[in-house]
């Protein structure tokens, strides 16, 4: 059968959707990207703001009309979404053949295969172990010029419960994968031409730790031995990882990470508010200044790292004060890049039993007073790179300008440059910047 998937929500989620895609080819199935062709069309879902959750009932309500073309077609909701609202789903939109979550995406093929021999609709949404080995499976396109990446989940849910948070209802309880799979995978992937890791866990450090919220002591930390291994595969040209929690970061896994070969210097550390009442609130198990201090281990052991967050604007309670705290070490850090949300209340999760109270005026203002100064910040670092040498792992030609050609810096710049010959996608080349944008960099490509 010819299968479209479309994808909603985190790089989980898109990591999902390439297992499932590898699961659904090997069982002769075909990828297609276009909606009209395909026999069955899923759609893997996300719950985490209402605005994700609208997007994905919009997208599949219009289905309808091509349902209503050819009745054979087999229409999935997958995912989060479907694991929140199982039948709930199915009732509220009757041309959905199935709904699938997230603790059974493991069953897709045999239930199409069900739901095309006997018509009829069907939600599975018990949790089940069995979905984390499963999930190593790849589906790689190799006309893809970024095809050198490839992401490996090594950790499936969370157990954190952030008041906010609808990811531990929709993913369950955290588990970890088996470090010799994980590393069987990453050698697979290598010897398939990946030179570029990227692992995935909502709470990714925390891996190897049992489930356990409580972050491991001084010296400690199996996702750093997880790092080292993967460090010794040889043509493994860069490892990355997201989303760390921050009280994860002790000497151990600084250490690891400093001394590595190809872990790169670009950290994810979601901050999410920089007032201590807030983070409380939100049961984050840090403070400000804990967060400060997570941020200066990583900077004194390599002076050349850059990071990115993920900041809520608008949680209940948020006050004038808590907002400004917030914006403060947001400056202070220096972020390269950073995601902004504004709070969006889920049913189900604990801060959604209280009042929304920041009004949807205020939540725009703060979002836009963030993004502005990040915005300042980012063009007035790239400034302080022209003149000097950098590494990029070469991409391809440039989206934007097919003539120029980009990188990215292990530390997670885009650098642009003329290509020169003999340059190949997925090989590391140094360019000497000479000039900066307002979001990347401009450079030249120095001989090998
Ligand atoms: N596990 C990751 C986050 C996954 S969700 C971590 O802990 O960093 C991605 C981001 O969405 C979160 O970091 C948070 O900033 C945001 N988010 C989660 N729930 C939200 C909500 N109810 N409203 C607004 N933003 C939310
Ligand atoms: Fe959500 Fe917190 Fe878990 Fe991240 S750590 S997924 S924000 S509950
Ligand atoms: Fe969304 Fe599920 Fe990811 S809720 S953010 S797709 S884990």
């Amino acid at each position: 059968m010819k299968i479209h998937i479309k994808t909603y929500g985190c790089q989980m989620n898109e990591r999902d959707s390439e297992a499932l895609s590898g699961m659904l080819t090997q069982a002769g199935h075909i990828m297609v990207e276009s909606e009209e062709s395909a026999d069955v069309l899923l759609f893997n879902t996300c719950s985490v703001r209402e605005q994700a959750e609208r997007k994905a009932k919009g997208k599949i309500g219009y289905m309808k009309k091509l349902k209503a073309k050819n009745p054979e077609l087999v229409i999935g909701a997958l995912g989060c979404m479907a694991q929140r609202l199982g039948d709930k789903l199915l009732d509220e939109l009757p041309h959905l053949d199935f709904v699938l979550g997230t603790g059974q995406l493991h069953t897709l093929v045999p239930l199409i295969e069900s739901i095309k021999a006997d018509r009829r609709q069907v939600a599975a949404i018990t949790e089940s172990p069995e979905v984390l080995n499963s999930m190593g499976s790849h589906f790689r396109s190799k006309s893809d010029l970024t095809d050198f990446k490839a992401q490996i989940a090594i950790t499936r849910g969370c157990n954190r419960f952030c008041s906010y948070c609808i990811v531990p209802y929709v993913r369950g309880r955290e588990i970890s994968r088996e470090m010799n799979d994980v590393l069987d995978e990453a050698r697979a992937l290598v010897a398939d031409g990946a030179k570029e890791i990227m692992l995935l866990g909502q709470n990714v450090a925390a891996y190897g730790w049992g489930g356990n919220i409580n972050p491991p002591p001084s010296g400690i930390s199996p996702f750093a031995e997880l790092l080292e291994e993967l460090d010794r595969i040889p043509g493994l040209l860069r490892i990355r990882f997201t989303s760390p929690y921050p009280t994860y970061f002790n000497d151990k896994l600084i250490s690891t990470i400093a001394s590595s070969r190809a872990v790169c210097h670009n950290i994810h550390l979601p901050l999410q508010s920089g007032s201590d009442r807030v983070l409380s609130a939100m049961n984050r198990q840090y403070t400000a200044n804990q967060y400060r201090a997570v941020v200066a281990a990583l900077k004194q052991a390599m002076p050349d790292v850059t990071f990115s967050t993920d900041v809520i604007v608008g949680f209940p309670g948020e006050s004038d004060e808590d907002f400004r705290q917030t914006r403060e070490l947001m400056n202070e850090v220096g972020y390269d890049n950073s995601f902004i949300f504004k709070y969006s209340p889920r049913p189900g999760a604990k801060s959604a039993e209280g009042e929304d109270s920041v009004p949807q005026e205020v939540k725009e203002e703060r979002n836009a007073i963030l993004l502005a100064d990040l915005k300042r910040r980012v063009s007035e670092v790239l400034q302080t790179q022209v003149g000097s040498i950098q590494e990029v792992l070469v991409e391809g030609t440039s989206p934007r300008n097919p003539e120029r050609w980009s990188g990215r810096t292990g530390t997670n710049r885009v650098i642009h440059f003329l290509p020169t010959l003999g340059v190949q996608p997925g090989s590391l080349r140094q360019v000497k910047i000479t000039r900066a944008g307002s979001v990347s960099l401009f450079g030249e490509l120095l001989p090998e």
